[in-house]
C-alpha cells in the first residue's frame, strides 16, 4: 500500500496561520489537484483539528479524522469514520479492507506522526505564492532529519509549484 501525504504550504514552509483556519488560500489550482488526487486514493486520514476546519466530510472518497474522542455515532457508511487507532493499526485496517493508496492530508501533528512512523512513501507538496509572518509549520516538532528525492516538479498555474517527492529515509 502506498501512503501519499498531500499539503499546500507558504513558500516560508506554512500551512495555516493557526491551527483552527480553514485553509481558503489556496488557489482554485490546487483545490482541484488536491480533489482529483485524493479522490483518486479513495480515501483520505486527516486530524481532529483539521477536520474541524472543515466541518463536514469532503464527498466521494472516505474521510477517516483522527481523534483521541472517537465518537462513532457520527460515523457515516463509506464517507466518515473516527478513529483513535495508532496510525500504523489505521494503515493496516485500510489495507485489509482494500485500499491500495492513502491520502494523509495532515494538518501539522498528523503528517509529523505518520513521517516519524516511517508511514509515508511520497509528499505531494503545492507551494503557494505566500509568505505568513506566523503559522503552522508543515512538521509539528519532528525529532530527527529525512532525505527525499525530487520525483516530479510541475507548475498548477503561472504562479503555483508542486513538488513530488519521495522519501529515501535519512
Ligand atoms: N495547507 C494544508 O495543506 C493543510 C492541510 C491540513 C491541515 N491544515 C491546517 O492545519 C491546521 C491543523 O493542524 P494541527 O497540526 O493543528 O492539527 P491536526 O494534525 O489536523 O489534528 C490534531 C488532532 O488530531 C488528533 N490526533 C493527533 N494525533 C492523534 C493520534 N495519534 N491518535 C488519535 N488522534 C490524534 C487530535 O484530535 P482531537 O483533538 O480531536 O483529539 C489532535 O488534536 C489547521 O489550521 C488546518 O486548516 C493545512
Amino acid at each position: 500500500m502506498k501512503i501519499i501525504f498531500f499539503a499546500a504550504m507558504t513558500m516560508n514552509g506554512k500551512i495555516a496561520h493557526t491551527s483552527d483556519e480553514l485553509v481558503d488560500w489556496t488557489s482554485k489550482e490546487d483545490k482541484q489537484f488536491f480533489r482529483e488526487e485524493t479522490k483518486k486514493c479513495g480515501v483520505m486520514v486527516m486530524g481532529g483539528a483539521t477536520y474541524r476546519t472543515i466541518g463536514r466530510p469532503l464527498p466521494g472518497r472516505l474521510n477517516v479524522v483522527m481523534t483521541r474522542t472517537p465518537d462513532m455515532s457520527k460515523n457515516q457508511e463509506g464517507l466518515l469514520e473516527f478513529t483513535d487507532k495508532r496510525p500504523v493499526e489505521l494503515l493496516e485496517e485500510l489495507k485489509q479492507r482494500g485500499f491500495e493508496t492513502v491520502a494523509v492530508t495532515g494538518g501539522a501533528q498528523i503528517f509529523a506522526q505518520f513521517l516519524e512512523a516511517e508511514l509515508c512513501d511520497e509528499l505531494a507538496i503545492t507551494i503557494e505564492p505566500k509568505i505568513f509572518g506566523r503559522g503552522v509549520n508543515l512538521f509539528a516538532d519532528l525529532t530527527r532529519d529525512f532525505s527525499l528525492e525530487l520525483i516530479e516538479t510541475c507548475t498548477l498555474n503561472p504562479h503555483v509549484v508542486l513538488l513530488r517527492y519521495k522519501i529515501t529515509h535519512a
